[in-house]
């Protein structure tokens, strides 16, 4: 009895480390990133649980991820720029190095006051893009935090919104397209200064007189392969990683069939002006 309930305070025990360490690697801002750059603009708060990156005129801010990732699930509430955040780009996305490199994109294109945020998504592979899909959302991201997350795992990556799919791209390498899935990516976000691009094309301006703007950013969480030293935290490791082989199911097809429908405000595969030869072969296949 008194051997069982030893073992049983030292499994407790363990349990309690264990969901302890857990808790530790998600979350804090001190632990998983460092500002990149900003002189100052970018601050963590809260003892590590806030992050803001804020832009004037001068400079804008960015942070990158202390740690490699070769897949993961990634969750991060984002409070975007509110009030007239014309010609703001808040970018947040995985990346690795180099010219053929690997990237998966969040970027949300700010607008005058009560106008719509743009959601531009991206997929890189072997450093070609060209892959742009843009949303509307069915909420203001700048009144509250809002979950944006990659799935990223051999199979596909999934961009999320709140817990519902916007966009898939699926692993399709036995058609020959190429799929992120051997180079680490970090993870980066910046606020910087599109005025010639972002609002209505570069139509509207950026209003500096509003300066400076800012975005917060909290709860991150990372459900991922750290890469460090050539090898995965992953590959010794099978248990709790369910999200490695998940895909979307019967209701998330549904769910981004519903956002496409009714937020899509633009697509590449369908984009006639801009591939009079032909559409890029995913398009057909996906
Ligand atoms: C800004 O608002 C205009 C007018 O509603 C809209 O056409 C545009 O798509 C919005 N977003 C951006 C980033 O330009
Ligand atoms: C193994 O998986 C558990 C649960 O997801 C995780 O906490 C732990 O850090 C992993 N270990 C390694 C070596 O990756």
């Amino acid at each position: 009895m008194a051997s069982h309930s030893f073992a049983s305070i030292k499994i407790a025990t363990f349990l309690l480390l264990s969901s302890f360490l857990i808790a530790a690697s998600a979350g804090n801002f001190d632990q998983n990133f460092d500002i990149t750059w900003g002189d100052g603009r970018a601050k963590i708060l809260n003892n590590g649980a806030l992050l803001t990156l804020s832009l004037d005129k001068s400079s804008g801010s960015g942070f990158q991820s202390k740690n490699q990732y070769l897949f993961g699930k990634i969750d991060m509430q984002l409070k975007l720029v509110p009030g007239n955040s014309a010609g703001t780009v808040t970018a947040y996305y995985l990346s690795s190095q180099g010219s053929a490199h690997d990237e998966i994109d969040f970027e949300f294109l700010g607008n005058l006051s009560g106008d719509p945020y743009i959601v531009h998504t991206n997929v890189f592979t072997q450093g070609k893009g060209n892959r742009e899909q843009q949303f509307y959302l069915w909420f203001d991201p700048t009144k509250d935090f809002h979950t944006y997350s990659f799935l990223w795992n051999p199979l596909s990556i999934v961009f999320s919104v709140d817990g519902t799919p916007i966009r898939e791209f699926k692993n399709l390498e036995s058609k020959g397209i190429p799929f992120p899935k051997n180079q680490p990516m970090w993870l980066y976000s910046s606020l910087w200064d599109a005025e010639d691009w972002a609002t209505r094309g570069g139509l509207v301006k950026t209003d500096w007189t509003k300066a400076p703007f800012t975005a917060s950013y909290t709860n991150f969480n990372a459900q991922a392969c750290i890469w460090s030293s050539g090898s995965s935290s992953c590959s010794s490791n099978s248990s709790g990683n369910s999200w490695l082989t998940q895909s979307l199911d019967t209701t998330g097809q549904q769910r981004i069939k519903w956002v496409q429908k009714n937020y899509m405000i633009y697509n590449y595969c369908t984009d006639t002006k801009r591939f009079p030869q032909g559409f890029p072969p995913e398009c057909s296949l996906a």
